[in-house]
Parts: C-alpha cells; structure tokens; sequence
C-alpha cells in the first residue's frame, strides 16, 4: 500500500506536491470515485486516474543528456523552438532535473521519477555543479574573490563559489574560468557575472554531482547506471 500522491509521482506524471494539489482539486479518482481527501493508501489493485486519464506504472528511468545550446530545457515551447525532448525520444515521460538556459550546454539529467527529481532540486539539496564559462573581459582577482565570498544579487546573496582555472583568451579580452556552485537559482551564473561587470558569453555546464559529459557527444545522452543513480540519491538530502 502507498499514498495516492506517492503513486502519482512514481507513474511520472508530476511532482508530489502538484499531485495533492491535484488531489484536492477533484482531479483524482480511485476505482472510479473522486478522492479529495490527502493520503489515501491505495495498491496497484486500485485503478487511478488523473484528470480522468489512468495511470500506466512505468518503468522508472534516468538518462544524461549532453545538451547542445539552441534548445530550451522544458518539454514543450510556446515560441516553437526546439526542445530537449527532440534529442531524446523516449517513450517515458521524462522531465528534467532542473533547467540549462536556450544558450547553455552541458549536462542535463531527466528523469520520470518524480521522488527522485524532487530531492535533487530541492533547495537544501548541496549537489555541486560545475560551470564552464566564457566572460566578456578580464577577471581581476578582487572580482572573482566576490563570488567566493558570495555576492548580493538584490533578491538573494549567493553561496560562496568555487572559482578556477582561470585563462585569459590569446586576444586577451575575454576570460574562461570554471566555477562550482551548489546553488541553481534562474540564471544564476549569468547574473553572479553581470553583478561583477563580466557578462557571460558562453555557459557550459560540464557536471552535475558526480554526472559528467564526458564520452557523450553534444547532442547526445545515455541511460545513468545504477551506482550514479545510488551515488545521487546519497548526495541529496532524502538520501537513501
Ligand atoms: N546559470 C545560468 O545562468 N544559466 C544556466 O543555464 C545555468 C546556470
């Protein structure tokens, strides 16, 4: 037996939370009847349905994608535009484990099961991840000692970053430099540079966790094996 929102999220179809807001909305029914009521315990005997369409149980599935600038990260795109699930035509239905921007590469992990994309985005969730980044001029040591402090971007102060490897390109107006944080606010990276005068001109995000791109071509992806999706579980906070 398990909780009906439970088993809305293990079949894929959303989150935990958007499940009990389902829920009691009316949008779920059991054996046929329409249960408000939160955490129900039904067993895969019990026929449910969301918003009259019944749930498959699907085999849970976790995939790494190298993702090519050009494509938005969400499922699907009001203005048309390509969309990660372009390059990766399974037939689950997966979603991603938080967002890379249009322009930004690099690792993306998806998933259908909804427990597990949930503890990794989740706020207090320390997993590292490491960004390759192209930055308009020259980084001064006082500047990139702002993001290892941490910097006030208005709305939030970031967690101190780790910054390294830092290059100046041969025409030396332009810096790359690689930069670990555990954070993932919405543009995060672009505006911890622009709050230090150092717009971002190409974003790469070179590993997630433990999760790298390293033998997937741009454009790419392949299943994760079970002792990444073991080391991931153990890094979130829901660790298993
Ligand atoms: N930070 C950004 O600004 N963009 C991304 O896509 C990822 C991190």
């Amino acid at each position: 037996m398990e909780r009906l929102q439970k088993v809305i999220q293990k079949a894929g179809i959303c989150s935990r939370r958007k499940a009990e807001e389902l829920i009691s909305l009316g949008k779920v029914k059991v054996n046929g009847t329409v249960v408000t009521e939160m955490g129900i315990q039904v067993d895969t005997s019990d026929e449910v349905s969301v918003n009259g369409e019944k749930l498959k149980s699907e085999q849970l599935v976790y995939y790494v994608l190298n993702k090519p600038s050009g494509y938005v990260s969400t499922t699907s795109d009001n203005f048309n535009r390509r969309t990660i699930l372009d390059l990766i035509p399974v037939k689950e239905r997966i979603f991603p484990i938080g967002r890379l921007d249009y322009d930004t590469s690099g690792v993306l992990l998806l998933t259908n099961d909804g427990e597990f994309m949930n503890a990794l985005i989740h706020p207090k969730f320390k997993v590292e991840k490491e960004y390759h980044v192209k930055i308009k001029g020259l980084l001064r040591k006082d500047e990139s000692s702002r993001l290892t402090k941490g910097v006030d971007l208005g709305d939030f102060t970031t967690s101190p970053a780790k910054v390294f490897d830092v290059e100046y390109d041969d025409d030396k107006v332009n810096t790359l430099v690689k930069v670990i944080i555990h954070e993932g606010k919405y543009h995060q990276i672009k505006r911890m540079f622009d709050e230090i005068g150092h717009p971002v001109l190409k974003l790469r995000r070179h590993r997630f966790g433990i999760v790298t791109t390293e033998g997937i071509k741009q454009g790419d992806y392949r299943l994760l094996k079970p002792h990444e999706i073991k080391q991931l579980w153990n890094l979130s906070r829901y660790g298993k």
